[in-house]
């Protein structure tokens, strides 16, 4: 029997682009065993529980999980899905593609953003009627883990970069932060040092202004948790819309695959949203499970549909999901 592959829909548009990526993963007959699971706002409806425990466990023991959104309820399905798969890295790649409109067309990044700690490592408090706190949580554990992996990932050029000369850039606020930032960045550097890797470093203020000017200056961003999520939703911000950008939350023997959008209710139930991120996602999951060839058929196979048609109404086309899927299944 081949790898166990969880598939999880969730809510609104999670039910029509997962099964357009099941679509694309079934089309290379690998021997994937699908499971099936149920989580998201109509789970809870049915069942009192956003995540049911059999989902969690499902997803614990399998090789790789495939996840659509959640509505109201994704922060209880999504972030302990995180922890059942040990997901220590959170990569998203923000990539503009020919015949879509973005802002910045060049733009091709990375972002590998730290999944654990940071300022959401949920120690905050409320001490008087006037005062919150937040308590920032960095281990060089955690730090060198992200670099190890942010090493591996730019030496495989799985990455827009290829072979460790190419590097990566770690973005922090050292200057302020300085004990957390501080520990983060030395370690990254570090680590990047140990294993010959050219490793630049960014104030994460200033990267904001610079990305966007000229989004060709990096490549690779390794950051920390709370400056990943609004650096790389920026970037997505660069290449053209939220129904293009793939993810992936990695662990050490498991990993999850989502796109970043949610559970757009103003479109769900038309069957016209666009399966691209759903597809992509699928494509980090074939090369997370070293199907790597495989993988970037399907990232041809999406690049061609993107650039000739058909497309869904989010890039200007009219086309339905099953359209826009059937024609990436049949460029395989
Ligand atoms: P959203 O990503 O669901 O939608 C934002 C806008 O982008 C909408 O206009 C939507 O139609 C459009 N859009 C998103 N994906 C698209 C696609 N594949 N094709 C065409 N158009 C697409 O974000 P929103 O509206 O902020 O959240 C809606 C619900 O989704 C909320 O209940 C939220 O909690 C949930 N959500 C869940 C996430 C997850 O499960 N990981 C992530 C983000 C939001
Ligand atoms: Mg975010």
């Amino acid at each position: 029997m081949g790898e166990e592959i969880v598939v999880i829909e969730g809510d609104g548009i999670g039910r029509e682009v997962v099964p357009a990526a099941l679509e694309v993963l079934e089309a290379f007959d690998l021997g994937f065993e699908f499971v099936s699971a149920e989580a998201g706002d109509a789970t809870e409806e049915a069942t009192g529980e956003a995540l049911p425990a059999e989902t969690y466990e499902l997803a614990a023991d399998a090789d790789a999980t495939l996840f659509g959104a959640a509505g109201e309820t994704a922060a209880d399905v999504i972030l302990p899905l995180r922890d059942a798969v040990d997901s220590f890295v959170n990569v998203r790649p923000a990539r503009a593609y020919p015949g879509v409109d973005a802002v910045r067309p060049e733009t091709d990044v990375v972002f590998l953003r730290e999944n654990t700690e940071g300022v959401y490592s949920g120690h905050e408090g409320r001490l008087s009627e006037d005062l919150s706190t937040l308590t920032r949580v960095v281990t060089s554990s955690a730090s060198r883990e992200l670099a190890e992996f942010a090493c591996e990932f730019v030496t495989d050029g799985r990455g827009p970069v290829g072979g460790p000369e190419d590097g990566f850039t770690v973005a922090h606020k050292a200057n302020v932060m300085r004990e957390t930032d501080g520990r983060f960045r030395d370690e990254v550097l570090s680590v990047a040092e140990e294993r010959g890797v050219d490793a630049d470093e960014e104030l994460m203020d200033a990267f904001a202004t610079k990305l966007p000017l000229d989004p060709t200056q990096y490549g690779v961003v390794v950051c920390p948790n709370l400056a990943g999520d609004v650096l790389s939703d920026l970037a997505a911000g660069l290449v053209g819309g939220l129904g293009l950008l793939p993810s992936a939350n990695v662990g050490h023997d498991n990993a999850l695959f989502e796109p970043v959008h949610g559970t757009a209710p103003d479109i769900a139930g038309q069957g016209i949203a666009n399966p691209t991120a759903a597809v992509l996602s699928a494509a980090m999951l074939l090369e997370y499970l070293s199907y790597g060839e495989e993988g970037q058929r399907v990232r041809d196979a999406v690049e061609g549909v993107l650039s000739d048609g058909p497309r869904t109404g989010d890039l200007g086309g009219d086309a339905t999901t099953d359209e826009v899927t059937a024609a990436i299944v049949d460029r395989l």
